[in-house]
């Protein structure tokens, strides 16, 4: 695992972006997979920003959602559809006919989640997943228990996750969804590499367990701990509680300025 510590959130985003940017330059129909949520918000401005001034063209590049609420329509306001336009779609040159979102409405969900995994294999696979990780280590919608070798499918969200979406969906007078459709683990396994993205001390105590502790299915995030080509990105708080951190910058230290050796091919 290669992971990095930076002195903010900001930093952080810029660095995401400059690792994306650099595969873009080596294949320019890059394939992403792309997670919503809080902690990926700033690259993807970092993203639009790169765009707008000409760092990255988007044409070619095609996108896979990682996952996305049941039920929900892709207009609902708290869909991960219309958190991905209007945080990065609608900013940049993505051509619709290269995005791909799972559809929280698909009438049969286990056909339409096999269609999925056929067109991210049709794609050549996906380059870069983008991660976050949640505070029971949850990735994509990979609740603990997630068995390692999970495809995309639906999932029953725990009540903690559902809890920390409760207070966009009260806002609007509805329940929060109680499941959601989600890569599984093993989709994401099979990405070429991985950014998985940590920001704030909320995340300090999963982060430690899913980097450094036992390969669990309790902990579905240490899965990454067997894959090759792993970047985790952190913020000085979120790095808070590991063991090895004075290695990590160690490391760095050696290593910076980097430029990154991504599996593409
Ligand atoms: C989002 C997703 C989730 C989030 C995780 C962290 O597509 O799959 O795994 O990445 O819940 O969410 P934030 O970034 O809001 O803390």
């Amino acid at each position: 695992m290669n992971i990095f510590i930076f002195k903010d959130q900001q930093e952080l985003a810029q660095e995401a972006a400059r690792l994306i940017i650099e595969a873009w330059e080596k294949k320019p129909d890059l394939v992403l997979g792309l997670a919503s949520g809080r902690t990926p918000l700033n690259l993807y401005n970092c993203l639009v920003q790169a765009y707008q001034e000409k760092r990255i063209d988007f044409s070619r590049i095609r996108v896979f959602g990682l996952d996305e609420f049941k039920g929900l329509n892709h207009d609902h306001p708290l869909s991960f559809a219309s958190y991905f336009k209007e945080n990065l779609f609608n900013l940049v040159n993505l051509r619709p006919e290269n995005i791909f979102l799972l559809d929280g409405q698909a009438k049969n969900i286990e056909s339409h989640c096999q269609a999925y995994e056929a067109l991210i294999t049709q794609m050549g696979g996906i380059d870069i997943q983008i991660l976050g990780i949640g505070l029971n280590g949850h990735i994509g919608f990979n609740e603990p228990g997630s068995s390692f070798g999970s495809r995309t499918r639906l999932q029953i969200l725990t009540e903690e996750t559902r809890a920390a979406h409760l207070a966009y969906f009260q806002a609007m007078g509805e329940e929060t969804p109680v499941m959601a459709l989600t890569m599984g683990l093993a989709t994401i396994l099979e990405a070429k590499n991985i950014l998985l993205l940590a920001t704030g001390e909320e995340k300090a105590q999963i982060v430690q367990e899913a980097l450094e502790g036992p390969v669990t299915t309790s902990v579905p995030a240490s899965c990454l701990q067997w894959h090759p080509s792993v970047y985790v990105f952190l913020d000085e708080p979120a790095s808070t509680f590991l063991k090895r951190k004075a290695f990590y910058l160690h490391c760095l230290k050696l290593t910076w300025p980097k430029k990154y050796s991504l599996r593409l091919f």
